[in-house]
């Protein structure tokens, strides 16, 4: 059997399009609550248009996500009825420090977290935490300019060093920051930046980065501290970039976009900017601001593993006028692979290139790898399920989850990949991060509940439930 034992199969989600409760047990606002749906909300998630308290204009699907703030015993036996062996969640950071820089930390959200990561382990669930699923409290943005101020850091190692002591015990594996390279594409929903007329994007958002990995390194560093039975991981939006055709000028253009991704793992694996960024960094004039002893942190304190998000390959090209359309895909616009079918929202489907994916990555870092999210956004149609109930025949969602676990389980067997677990993004159907809608569902539970913040919440057991608790109750070994 390729998944080895203790394999650890779950699902995937975060505060912000789960959680709601944005104004109870004392949390703040964050970047994440003022990101509305509708048609301003890539302006506001780009930072080009300012929006920083909840207004009656916009809908802002955050603040009440699929109510797991309430509902979540009910989500988590609904996991642990599935067989999950481990649940990756985040941290609201505004639960914890409501405005980031408080004297001491809320209690009320601090147990609150402690009582679901109780409940997940009575029910045999591991959880995987990130501490930042893109969250930033808004006070800290509108005081200090977000991420882009050294500040940051040092609040930055009081949350973590705030939960790594209080969830000893309860929790051993951590991520730092949620696809941490999407501070280039978002960069005010992905790290709360904001930009003001004629600043250099670029520069500011290699300057915020060089904050986010040096927090990264030191997080890590305190994890260790704490508890050295910690693992502490590094999370990609991932995806190998293929040249659109075997020129060599196509070739290099996609090494070139696969290093702008990579920079920020061959920081926190390696521990240390890699050359090609120096490079980089010194053509575009981008001046990083480098402290005594960030190289020594950066340098001493890697990670333990490497995890990244998967929904498609990428292609790239130099041909500007042959690239057959753009396809969308976590927001990094790319070059249409012409041999690849797409989801209703135009991503690529794409199972191979999760093995090349893992692959590279596995050569690149030699560190245990963790797919922590994969899945397909689909339209969803609820049915009675013949014993007077409701479900939702996704057949179309097993067949996409069914071929990337056939990848993962190829890239075990063939190339001796050293693959740690699969959390499929979304178990449990919520709003999406690119469009804030709730119709683009992802769940093996279906949540009834529209794009306007409407229906009952009532959660329904999808086809998929079952097939991925059989997948999980046979470690991969059936997947029809
Ligand atoms: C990843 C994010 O980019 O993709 C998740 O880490 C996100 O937060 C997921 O939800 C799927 O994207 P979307 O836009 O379909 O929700």
């Amino acid at each position: 059997m390729a998944f080895p034992e203790g394999f650890m199969w779950g699902g995937a989600t975060a505060a912000n399009q789960c959680e709601g409760g944005y104004d109870q047990g004392g949390r703040g606002l964050a970047n994440v609550d003022v990101c509305p749906h509708g048609e301003d909300r890539f302006p506001v998630m780009l930072g080009l248009k300012h929006i920083s308290q909840v207004d009656s204009e916009h809908y802002f699907p955050a603040l009440e996500g699929v109510d797991f703030y309430h509902r979540w015993k009910e989500d988590i036996a609904l996991y642990g009825k599935m067989g999950f062996k481990t649940y990756r969640m985040s941290i609201a950071w505004t639960r914890i420090f409501p405005n980031g820089d408080d004297a001491e930390p809320n209690e009320e959200g601090l147990r609150f977290y402690e009582d679901v990561f109780k409940e997940c382990r009575k029910w045999g669930i591991e959880p995987l935490v990130t501490i930042t699923h893109f969250d930033c409290p808004m006070h800290l943005i509108q005081e200090y300019g977000g991420w882009k101020n050294r500040k940051l850091v040092e609040l930055y190692k009081r949350l973590v060093a705030v939960l790594f002591e209080r969830y000893k015990g309860l929790v051993r594996y951590w991520l730092t920051f949620n696809e941490i390279n999407m501070i280039l594409a978002l960069p005010f929903m992905g790290a709360g930046l904001t930009f003001d007329e004629g600043e250099d994007q670029t520069a500011s958002k290699y300057r915020a980065a060089h904050h986010e990995l040096v927090a990264s390194a030191w997080a890590t560093k305190i994890a260790h501290e704490v508890d050295p039975q910690n693992r502490v991981g590094c999370m990609l939006a991932g995806g190998r970039f293929y040249p659109l055709t075997p020129e060599p000028a196509d070739v290099l253009e996609a090494m070139r976009r696969d290093n702008e991704n990579y920079f920020f793992t061959d920081v926190q694996a390696r521990g240390a900017y890699p050359a090609y960024a120096l490079k980089f960094m010194e053509r575009e004039g981008i001046d990083i601001p480098w402290q005594e002893g960030d190289r020594e942190i950066l340098a001493q304190n890697t990670v333990d593993f490497i995890s990244f998000s998967y929904y498609s390959s990428r292609c790239a090209t130099t041909h500007k006028d042959e690239m057959g359309g753009q396809t969308s895909g976590n927001v990094f616009a790319s070059v249409k692979n012409p041999y690849l079918k797409a989801s209703e929202w135009g991503w690529q489907i794409d199972p191979t290139g999760l093995r090349i994916t893992l692959n590279s990555l596995y050569e690149r870092y030699q560190k245990p790898l963790f797919v922590v999210e994969n899945g397909l956004g689909a339209k969803d149609e609820l049915v009675d399920d013949g014993n007077g109930g409701k479900t939702v025949i996704d057949d179309y969602r097993i067949d996409y989850l069914r071929s990337h676990i056939k990848e993962m389980d190829d890239a075990i067997t063939y190339d001796g990949v050293e693959l740690w677990g699969y959390t499929t993004w979304g178990p449990i159907d919520l709003v999406s991060a690119s469009t804030g809608e709730m119709s683009k569902r992802y769940g093996f539970v279906y949540v009834d509940r529209d794009d306007a913040g409407k229906g009952s919440l009532e959660r329904y057991p999808k086809k998929s439930f079952g097939w991925y608790k059989k997948v999980i109750a046979t470690n991969g070994a059936d997947l029809d």
